[in-house]
């Protein structure tokens, strides 16, 4: 069984844009967001408020966000590592924060310059703080499927850190598949060891990137598990900096095709929405590399 309706959350001005080599000026990101907010998308995660030489991309955080100011009904996450972070986005008046964990020891350490545990210490007074102030929090888990340096995850090592996200208050959780690499049998192992583990499925989302090409069939598998969150970055933009194998994410419009042939709702418009992927394209110099929005546009 489908479920009638999809929620998508859209990564691109996030883990789309940190990405690039180039630094997209903040007007063009600001413009970027009204345009997937046009296009009916309503989680639009907006940028990072983490070290400014880790992700020079999103430095302008500060500047970024209050041109989002008069975005109704649209919610903004922003990822924040620690407290440090959380203080920025609080001064901003973010509503909605994501803490970002990973399931192996290589990339905590690459991308956080901190063991799986000594991360999750770090995140533990940032979630209660946010909650505190009756903020959203996402828990993000990297490296849900496979690793870089490690290779495959095993699948408890996974379900210990999304319980332990859940424990320390975090609203929902992001299964990322950071470096595109799993597959449908792998998608719908974890989702059943997570509900052995008491994780229900509502709270769970999925993050594919799309480096197999497999982004899709993941998805379809964990819609039939009944998972109802799908992130996707419009145009397919993304990547992480700290995980060189990572390559785009599955990219909105690829999905939104899918969903509604499915006839899956999804409050988008598919013609805005590829016609804003273009025109970031046009911005990054190069095609988008999602194939939809290369047939929708002729590119
Ligand atoms: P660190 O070097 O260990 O930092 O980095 P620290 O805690 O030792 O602090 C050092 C200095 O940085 C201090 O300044 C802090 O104030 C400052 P000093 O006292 O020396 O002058 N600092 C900050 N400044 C601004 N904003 C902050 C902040 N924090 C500390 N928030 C740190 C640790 C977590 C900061 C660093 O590793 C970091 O910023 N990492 C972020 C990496 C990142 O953004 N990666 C991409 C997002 S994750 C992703 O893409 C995966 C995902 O898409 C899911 C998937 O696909 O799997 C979500
Ligand atoms: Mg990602």
């Amino acid at each position: 069984d489908l479920p009638p309706r999809v929620r998508i959350h859209e990564v691109g001005a996030r883990d789309g844009l940190q990405n690039e080599q180039s630094v997209v000026p903040t007007e063009i990101k600001a413009e970027f967001v009204h345009r997937l907010a046009d296009a009916g998308l309503t989680t639009i995660e907006a940028t990072s408020f983490v070290h400014p030489k880790w992700v020079p991309q999103l430095a302008d955080a500060e500047r970024l966000f209050p041109l989002l100011g008069d975005l109704q009904g649209v919610h903004l996450p922003v990822l924040v590592p620690n407290e440090r972070g959380l203080e920025r986005a609080l001064a901003l008046g973010a509503h909605r924060v994501a803490v970002f964990a990973s399931a192996t020891e290589s990339f905590a350490k690459a991308n956080l310059n901190r063991t799986v545990d000594e991360a999750l210490t770090m995140f533990d007074p940032v979630v209660s703080r946010a909650r505190e102030q009756k903020m959203h929090v996402r828990g993000y888990l990297s490296m849900c499927f496979g690793d870089p340096w490690e290779g495959p995850v095993p699948v408890g090592q996974v379900v210990r850190v999304c319980r332990a996200l859940l424990d320390m208050g975090c609203d929902e959780l992001s299964l990322g598949d950071t470096i595109g690499v799993a597959t449908p049998g792998h998608v719908r192992a974890l989702l059943t060891a997570l509900n052995e583990a008491d994780v229900p499925t509502d709270r769970v989302g999925v993050h594919f990137h799309d480096t197999y090409g497999q982004a899709l069939a993941n998805t379809l598998a964990a819609l039939q598990h009944g998972v109802t969150t799908v992130d996707a970055s419009a145009g397919g933009l993304g990547g992480c900096p700290y995980a060189k194998s990572a390559t785009g994410n599955l990219a909105t419009e690829d999905l939104v095709w899918m969903l509604h042939g499915l006839g899956i709702e999804t409050g988008v418009d598919l013609g805005r929405l590829s016609a804003t992927s273009a025109w970031m394209a046009g911005h990054l110099g190069r095609p988008s590399p999602s194939r939809t929005v290369r047939a929708l546009t002729h590119q």
